[in-house]
């Protein structure tokens, strides 16, 4: 595997960051997952935008203005042939004396790196998947990608030690997301996500998905979910940019719904699908969706 580091593209084990780096000493950095398929990487557009939207939030100039980005991370691409990949990109304020407030004089630390997709399989999307709840005790701006998720690593590890895939976060009564995912319900055929706002990430394939369920003609409602319907729900699904649209068969170790994937996530996964087929294909270029 060949990484990238400020300018550098070597294998990661070759790559060295500092002890003083703000990412390391305090998690103040931002991060993206973008998708590729057959070497071309999806929503790339959108991707860089909630990318510039992060670090806009934490005062941190784009260090790659200009179409950096785009091109740094098709290099890294043809550096790491493959079918489905996900490109991982952080951007951390850089080394400095340790010291809480912004360092007078760093330059950001830019770091990507490139790993396989795993593929959703049809075993795991035959029997969907198992998630527990747990309390969202996250900040109040979880809109920022940041590389700050302890909250979320505990809460992923508990799910883990329930050999679930992910954990469903609860704040006040409400679903907000998962720990890595955005996370949708189904009831009686309607959709229904938690509205964009600083309690969730507004994630690349959850618009996405909600703009070709709507091109569908499915109603698709973008408001705060109790956590009574959560439980109560037909379907239940997991969205990301590496997980695509999977659907829960379990919450808490009771059956989502009849316990197997429903039709309407087979409908969102073969919608999502086609249309990313097409976003990709259309005269070489990638259709903006946002
Ligand atoms: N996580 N919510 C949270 C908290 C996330 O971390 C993610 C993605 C999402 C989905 O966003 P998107 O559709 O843009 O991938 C929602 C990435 C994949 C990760 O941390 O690995």
């Amino acid at each position: 595997m060949i990484a990238y580091l400020n300018g550098a593209y070597l294998p990661p084990e070759k790559a060295c960051i500092s002890p003083l780096d703000r990412g390391f000493l305090f998690g103040d950095g931002v991060y993206e997952v973008i998708p590729s398929y057959d070497g071309k990487l999806f929503l790339l557009d959108a991707h860089l935008e909630r990318l510039g939207r992060s670090l806009a939030a934490i005062r941190l100039p784009d260090p790659m203005p200009d179409g950096g980005w785009a091109e740094m991370l098709e290099r890294l691409l043809q550096e790491n042939p493959g079918a489905d990949r996900s490109v991982y990109l952080q951007v951390t304020r850089g080394a400095a004396p340790r010291d809480h407030a912004f360092p007078g004089q760093a330059s950001a630390t830019v770091f990507a790196m490139v790993s396989p997709i795993a593929p959703q399989g049809s075993a795991v999307a035959g029997a969907g998947v198992g998630t527990i709840t747990v309390p969202d005790l996250r900040w109040g701006r979880c809109d920022i990608k940041s590389v700050a998720l302890l909250a979320n690593v505990l809460a992923r590890q508990q799910a883990a030690e329930c050999a679930a895939v992910e954990a469903i976060l609860l704040r006040d009564g409400l679903l907000t997301e998962g720990a890595a995912s955005n996370v949708f319900v189904v009831t009686d055929g309607v959709v229904r996500t938690t509205p964009l706002g600083p309690a969730i990430l507004p994630g690349i394939t959850r618009a996405f998905l909600l703009e070709v369920l709507r091109a569908g003609g499915r109603d698709c409602r973008e408001e705060p979910v109790p956590e009574a319907d959560l439980r109560a729900a037909d379907e239940i699904w997991l969205t990301s940019s590496t997980k695509e649209v999977l659907p829960v068969t379990r919450l808490d170790g009771q059956p989502v719904g009849d316990g197997r994937p429903g039709p309407v996530w087979r409908e969102a996964l073969d919608r999502y699908r086609q249309a990313r087929y097409r976003s990709m294909h259309v005269s070489g270029k990638e259709a903006t969706h946002d």
